[in-house]
């Protein structure tokens, strides 16, 4: 028996829960070759939807290609990886390569066959001549222009998406926006989804003044709604061969602060250890057993994320998890858990979102992950 809860990775479409009128909306934009922004904090499953998007419109004939902008340390080597996405549509690789050393001009792209664990060769691109800001810039123009090529000479729609596209701010500021804007706009049967997960940064990327403003729609993509959640995991209890007792679903998504991929971590550790206990019912005290058993795994790095906090930042962090994230600024917060001026805590909390540590939800601040939350709570003083 299979564990039927998935976290950590792209969720299978079986384990895939709600998201059907993001995922309709995102694959008609597609389809109509638009330009969409999707945007939501980590984790909260932009990833997985668009690798079910990207599989919808390939059936529909589109061809597809998905990149990760953060992975790349530079610009050169994000265009690289890009020319490379686009290239591999051609099959074999013969044929991508006389492709791609027949569009690119600016310089001359050198393969590398590259030795794979799977055993199988993964071939890469390299564009080592290229120095000068003058030679990225041509080459990025000549770049941005493939997913056109593609299209125009396969007479199929090319779907393109750029997964953590934030990460594209870092490479040289302004101008990759403005050239990447410049050729998507031209390009009549390309579909772009850029998915960013940092809302504060990707909200200011398609704002006013910036290049990508009103280049396309812009989703931003929330929480599951919770009952919808909790159902969905005690059918997937359920159907696995498992009793759920009556509320585990809602006490799993209420624990998890209702972030997809916690919920989905409690869910699959709490599966495991009843499985490996050979028992077929799930009660709430099982969930509190692996939450405990999880809290202990997580307790040498809690221990280091709160030693890299500073004496403020610490009495900040439990405040938010002690008051549930709200009225942190007001008189009786301040006395109850010894905080300083307004000003200060004002710091601390901007500090603690700068680390990832917390989120602002509306008026309310979360902290991010739910095991660190449960720890602060239980474990410091
Ligand atoms: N619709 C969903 N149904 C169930 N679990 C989900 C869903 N979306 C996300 N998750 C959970 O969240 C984790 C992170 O999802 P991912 O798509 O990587 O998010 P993001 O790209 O926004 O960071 C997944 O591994 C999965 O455990
Ligand atoms: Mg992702």
């Amino acid at each position: 028996m299979a564990n039927p809860f998935v976290y950590g990775e792209i969720v299978p479409l079986e384990a895939f829960a709600d998201r059907e009128a993001e995922l309709d909306r995102l694959v008609e934009d597609l389809a109509d070759a638009q330009k969409v922004f999707l945007i939501s904090p980590r984790r909260y499953g932009k990833s997985s939807l668009i690798r079910h998007a990207l599989d919808a419109v390939g059936r529909q004939g589109a061809l597809t290609v998905d990149l990760t902008v953060s992975s790349y340390s530079s610009y050169v080597a994000f265009l690289e990886g890009y020319a490379r996405a686009l290239a591999s549509v051609e099959r074999p690789w013969q044929r991508a390569r006389t492709w791609l050393s027949g569009v690119i001009s600016a310089t001359r792209p050198e393969f590398r066959v590259e030795p794979e664990e799977t055993g199988l060769a993964r071939v890469s691109v390299a564009f080592p001549a290229v120095r000068s800001e003058r030679d990225i810039n041509r080459l990025a123009n000549e770049v941005f222009a493939l997913p056109g090529r593609l299209a125009a000479e396969r007479k199929r729609n090319v779907i393109v998406a750029l997964d953590e596209f934030q990460a594209i701010d870092a490479f040289d500021g302004g101008s990759v926006e403005h050239a990447l804007r410049a050729a998507a706009q031209q390009q009549r049967r390309v579909g772009y989804v850029f998915a960013g997960s940092e809302p504060s940064l990707m909200e200011k990327m398609i704002g006013p003044r910036r290049p990508f403003y009103k280049a396309g729609p812009v989703m931003r993509l929330d929480k599951i709604p919770p009952p919808v959640f909790a159902e969905f995991i005690e059918k997937r209890f359920a159907k696995s061969g498992l009793l759920p007792e009556e509320g585990l679903g809602a006490a799993i998504v209420d624990l998890a602060g209702n972030l997809p991929y916690d919920v989905q971590r409690l869910a699959h550790e709490t599966w495991d250890d009843i499985h490996a206990a050979g028992r077929k019912r799930v009660k709430l005290d099982d969930l509190h057993a692996t939450l405990a058993r999880l809290l202990g795994e997580h307790e040498t790095m809690f221990e280091a994320v709160w030693q890299r906090l500073t004496l403020a930042q610490r009495a900040v962090l439990r405040a938010v998890v002690l008051q549930g994230g709200r009225e942190l600024l007001s008189a009786d917060t301040r006395a109850r858990h010894r905080l300083g001026a307004p000003s200060s805590i004002q710091a601390s909390l901007t500090a603690l979102m700068k680390q990832d540590l917390v989120v602002k939800e509306g008026p309310q601040y979360v902290v991010v992950d739910s095991l660190l939350r449960e720890w602060i709570a239980r474990r410091t003083f």
